[in-house]
């Protein structure tokens, strides 16, 4: 069974997606930073004899990160990568507090970042043929057979150019 990991599945996208990639054949280890929100899950998993882990993971916490990926690593090789995990924000530039602004950078690129660099072979270039597909829900996609060059590079600059600018 191949296996699939979701980031953020405490609620809306993350939680339907680890039941949607269930009900489609994959083991879906279903990251949550806070267990205390896990019961709704495990439950809509158990009513529908779903394969799904509920697995502590902090996207912003390297720690978090690394135990998560160690406990699937234990069970195969990552097929899937979700990197669903983000906190939202329609505040205008002047009224968001930098900390709020390094909080959302923290979550939603670096905490991607953080997951990709658990699921990509070190130092292997080219990656196996099993390679993960990160993805990023509601933002952008990408499929990872190849790891990227200039990611933070182009990140950067297209951080200024996006569409919550115009
Ligand atoms: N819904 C939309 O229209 C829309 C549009 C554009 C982009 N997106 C993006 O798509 C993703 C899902 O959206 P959604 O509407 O389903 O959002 P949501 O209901 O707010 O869910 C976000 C999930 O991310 C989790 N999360 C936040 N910080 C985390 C961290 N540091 N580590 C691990 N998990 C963390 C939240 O956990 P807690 O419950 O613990 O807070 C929650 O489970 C988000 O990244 C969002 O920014 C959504």
């Amino acid at each position: 069974m191949e296996i699939a990991v979701v980031t953020g599945t405490s609620t809306g996208i993350g939680f339907a997606t680890s039941v949607h990639l269930a009900r489609h054949g994959f083991r879906v280890f279903a990251g949550m930073r806070n267990l205390a929100k896990a019961e709704p899950l495990r439950a809509a998993a158990t009513e529908a004899s779903l394969p799904i882990e509920v697995i502590p993971l902090d996207v912003t916490s390297t720690p978090s990160v690394s135990r998560a990926f160690e406990t699937v690593s234990e069970h195969g090789p990552v097929d899937v990568l979700v990197n669903n995990a983000g906190i939202g924000g329609a505040t205008p530039l002047e009224l968001t507090p930098e900390d709020e602004h390094r909080r959302m950078f923290e979550t939603n690129y670096f905490g991607s970042i953080r997951c990709i660099r658990a699921v990509l072979p070190a130092g292997s270039s080219p990656p196996p043929i099993r390679s993960p597909t990160p993805l990023r829900s509601g933002r952008s996609s990408a499929r990872a057979r190849r790891s990227p060059t200039r990611c933070a590079a182009s990140a950067s600059a297209w951080s200024t150019s996006s569409p919550g600018w115009s």
